[in-house]
């Protein structure tokens, strides 16, 4: 006998489920059924090692109603991973749409996947929010065909993910901010506040992923007391030259290379000169902010050094700027009891020690350590939120930290079958 397709095993246990009516224009699992709320959130970050995928419970749940019930990262296959590497230094638009579909059919599979190892199916889940993969972010307005416009580009096709999983599919969550004016980055101010707003002591959420961000948590405060930017980069220039090096793996694991140099004075000072970390937020970047001629000077600069030394100057970069940023913008608004780590960077002895000495005065911390959602699954975690709230008919943005003129409810959706 011939075996089921997934489609075909998806559909027949959606005709069991609760929309057996065939009613509903789009499938809701079991939402509302013992106040359980399924939504599978996708994403990759700009570090672009892999698919974060997480399934969330947005019915009933510790940190904020929001509780996790599986996690896993799937990093992409090497030819993929080349192919977005190759498409960001000068791709075409037959790449770029070829991309877009492949990228789809990847974030397809890793939810897939993780349904399958959570033994859930399709059909429990009510939405997938997808941030996709971001190509290239353009915050700052330039003018392209007699208008100034600013731009961003996330792929990893939303229909495709539909008709894959048959599951409704929340994505380009960015844009819808621009529209209104925002950076449409970060987005990721709406899950801090849920996640990690503290009663009593003020903390900043800092992410460490490719890049990295930081958000001001003020002790009870509002969504409106907010200021969220990227201070710069974070993983990017530290795989970079882990590949330059050839480390094994393409990282530092742990940062224990990093642990055993000293950062070079001078080269720290060169790569100070970034015009981005003078900027004033509202502001968010992408890894461009590091290519060209800046990380030119800096391989070129850093000939004389060992891998080392290299890895620990750029350790300290990320450390310096982060706690500069804070210091600037953040610590003038709120007391900083805090700091709570997420991201790959969180890993990184080298970065994490260099964190705490350029931020004496608060305790670092890791999101393992304060909340029920390991700091690795929050992007993830984010875009299955912003789904949520999609669906819902809620802001996902935040104004005062995207500078947007409005709060607005974000992303496109595409109905499952
Ligand atoms: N065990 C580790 N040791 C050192 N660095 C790590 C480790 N795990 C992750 N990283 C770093 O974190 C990066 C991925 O971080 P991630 O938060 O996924 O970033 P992004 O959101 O940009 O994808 C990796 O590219 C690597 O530089
Ligand atoms: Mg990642």
């Amino acid at each position: 006998m011939r075996s089921e397709t997934p489609r075909e095993k998806q559909q027949r246990h959606r005709r069991r489920g609760p929309d057996a009516d065939g009613s509903a224009s789009y499938h809701r699992g079991d939402a509302g059924a013992n106040g359980r709320e399924l939504v599978l959130g996708l994403s990759s970050g700009t570090s672009m090692d892999g698919i974060d995928a997480a399934l969330v419970d947005f019915g009933e749940g510790e940190a904020g109603g929001i509780d996790l019930l599986a996690f896993r990262m799937q990093e992409y296959p090497q030819a993929l991973r080349s192919a977005l590497a190759s498409c960001c230094r000068g791709g075409d638009c037959a790449d770029v749409a070829r991309l877009d579909v492949a990228i789809g059919e990847a974030f397809a599979a890793a939810a897939l996947d993780l349904l399958a190892s959570a033994g859930r199916e399709p059909a429990d889940v009510c939405c997938i929010g997808s941030h996709g993969q971001t190509l290239i972010h353009l915050p700052q307005a330039e003018e392209i065909g007699g208008m100034r416009v600013s731009a961003t580009l996330q792929i990893g096709e939303l229909s495709v993910i539909a008709e894959r999983t048959g599951i409704t599919t929340v994505g380009d969550f960015r844009t819808r901010d621009m529209a209104a004016g925002g950076q449409g980055a970060p987005l990721v101010p709406i899950l801090d506040h849920e996640m990690l707003t503290h009663p009593e002591r003020g903390r900043v959420a800092l992410n460490l992923g490719g890049i990295a961000n930081v958000t001001g948590l003020p002790a009870g405060g509002s969504l409106a007391d907010l200021l969220a930017f990227d201070t710069g980069p974070a993983n990017v220039l530290l795989d970079a030259a882990a590949r330059r090096h050839q480390l094994e793996g393409g990282i530092d694991e742990g940062g224990a290379l990093a642990m055993t140099g000293a950062p070079d004075p001078e080269l720290l000072e060169t790569l100070m000169t970034h015009p981005f970390f003078e900027r004033r937020p509202p502001k968010s970047a992408d890894l461009r902010i590091v290519s060209g001629d800046y990380a030119e000077r800096c391989w070129e600069e850093a000939a004389d050094l060992s891998t080392a030394d290299l890895l620990r100057t750029l350790a300290e970069l990320t450390a310096r700027t982060v706690a500069d940023g804070i210091d600037r913008y953040i610590s003038p608004r709120q007391a900083i009891d805090e700091i709570v780590v997420s991201g790959g960077g969180a890993h990184n002895a080298a970065v994490m020690s260099a964190v705490r000495t350029h931020l004496p005065d608060a305790r670092v911390l890791t999101v393992d350590q304060v909340s029920s959602i390991p700091g690795d699954a929050k992007e993830a975690v984010l875009f299955a939120y912003l789904g949520h709230l999609a669906l819902a008919g809620r802001c996902g943005n935040v104004p005062s930290a995207t500078g947007a003129e409005r709060a607005a409810v974000l992303g496109k959706i595409v109905p499952g079958w």
